[in-house]
């Protein structure tokens, strides 16, 4: 039985779960798992690992995944390497990959899996070494060959499976340590430049630099606006409460205390951003309107979803929105995803304006 490894952030095993389960069903592929709460991870198991592999790139609660090809229980402590190195000439035949480009030994997140993840933080030393003398793996990291991907529920039992460069996060099981600005006025900053990275891929920082405005929705104390103007942007920052004295000191910020469901732009802007603690339809259906009426040309928005209804609550704001862009802006680029920084909330991407399709 093969399966498909997820991980997601932990309390959102269950979405991460019934979102790969209904995009599958879709493509008449199907699956069950055994959830463990606020692991991290989901064992999607199914006879059609690289079906469901293949719609990664559709899912927004899951961070990272590879598909599962073999499983080794009850390793000898004293001996772990030699079992692993049969399994991955095992691999090696059944894949066609003549060398990988990486290896990483990954594990579950929280208290009970702390000890296995320092085992595991330890263990791909040896193992790489043995895989590089062996030629199984490149001597310089290679992140556009397939990777070895080894995950350790505990120092005894190890999931083994081979990625594909195009499937695989651009951070390692999708946890994307960014470094605090020292001079960001909020945390949340870090959610903004995680959305631009995940969105607008490798050439973010270029294309950020031939846009010149932006307004910022739900700014104080101005986290995000930081971000816009850490790329040089003009912020029309629309809050009541206060924003941070220093970044009102850069002449780049104009603070606007209104209300951010009634206030529009004199001049259309490059971007608009939104980080209100609203009901998540009515955001969304600010951002369209937005866009549709040309005040921006493209937004990036958080999404804050209810406890209890997160995934059927997405889904409908998903339809609704798949809806109006068909009938209006059939090119546009729509894309979500439950960031790393992001909490009870997701990330979205509208592009109405999107001329490549
Ligand atoms: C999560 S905080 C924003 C944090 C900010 N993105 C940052 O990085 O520092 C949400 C903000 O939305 C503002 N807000 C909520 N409803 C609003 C509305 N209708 N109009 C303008 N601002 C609103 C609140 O005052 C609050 O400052």
């Amino acid at each position: 039985m093969s399966a498909l490894l997820m991980y997601c952030r932990p309390g959102f095993e269950k979405e991460c779960l019934a979102e790969i389960s209904a995009a599958a069903a879709e493509r008449g592929c199907f699956g069950w798992s055994n959830l463990e709460m606020h692991s991290g991870f989901v064992l999607f198991e199914t006879e059609q690992a690289d079906t469901a592999y293949s719609l990664l790139p559709s899912l927004v609660f899951c961070r990272d995944a590879w598909p599962v090809r073999q499983r080794l229980q009850s390793l000898n402590p004293k001996d772990r390497l030699s079992p692993i190195l049969s399994a991955v000439e095992a691999l090696v035949a059944e894949s066609g990959v003549k060398c990988f480009g990486g290896v990483s030994c990954e594990y579950a997140e929280g208290d009970a899996y702390h000890a296995t993840s320092k085992f595991a933080g330890k263990f791909v030393n040896p193992l790489r070494q043995a895989l590089r003398n062996s030629g199984l793996l490149t001597k310089k990291e290679n992140p556009s060959l397939p990777a070895l991907r080894l995950f350790f529920k505990e120092s005894s039992s190890v999931l083994m499976g081979v990625d594909k460069p195009a499937l695989r996060s651009r951070w390692p099981m999708g946890v994307a340590r960014l470094k605090f600005p020292p001079s960001a006025p909020s945390r949340s900053t870090l959610k903004l430049e995680e959305a631009f990275i995940y969105f607008l891929g490798n050439d973010w920082r270029q294309q950020l630099e031939n846009h010149h405005t932006a307004v910022d929705l739900g700014a104080a104390p101005g986290g995000w606006t930081w971000q816009l103007v850490n790329h040089k942007m003009y912020v029309h920052a629309v809050d009541n409460g206060p924003m941070d004295a220093k970044l009102m000191e850069t002449a780049l910020v104009d603070h606007v205390q209104e209300d951010g469901f009634v206030w529009k732009p004199k001049k259309r802007v490059d971007w608009l951003v939104c980080d209100m603690v609203e009901k998540p339809a009515r955001v969304a259906r600010l951002m369209y309107e937005w866009l549709h009426e040309r005040h921006a040309d493209a937004a990036i928005f958080n999404l804050k979803l209810p406890m209890k209804k997160r995934l059927h609550e997405w889904q409908e704001i998903k339809e609704q929105l798949e809806t109006r862009i068909a009938a209006e802006h059939p090119d546009a680029i729509f894309r979500a995803r439950h960031l790393y920084h992001d909490r009870e909330e997701i990330t979205v991407y509208l592009n109405l304006r999107n001329q490549n399709g």
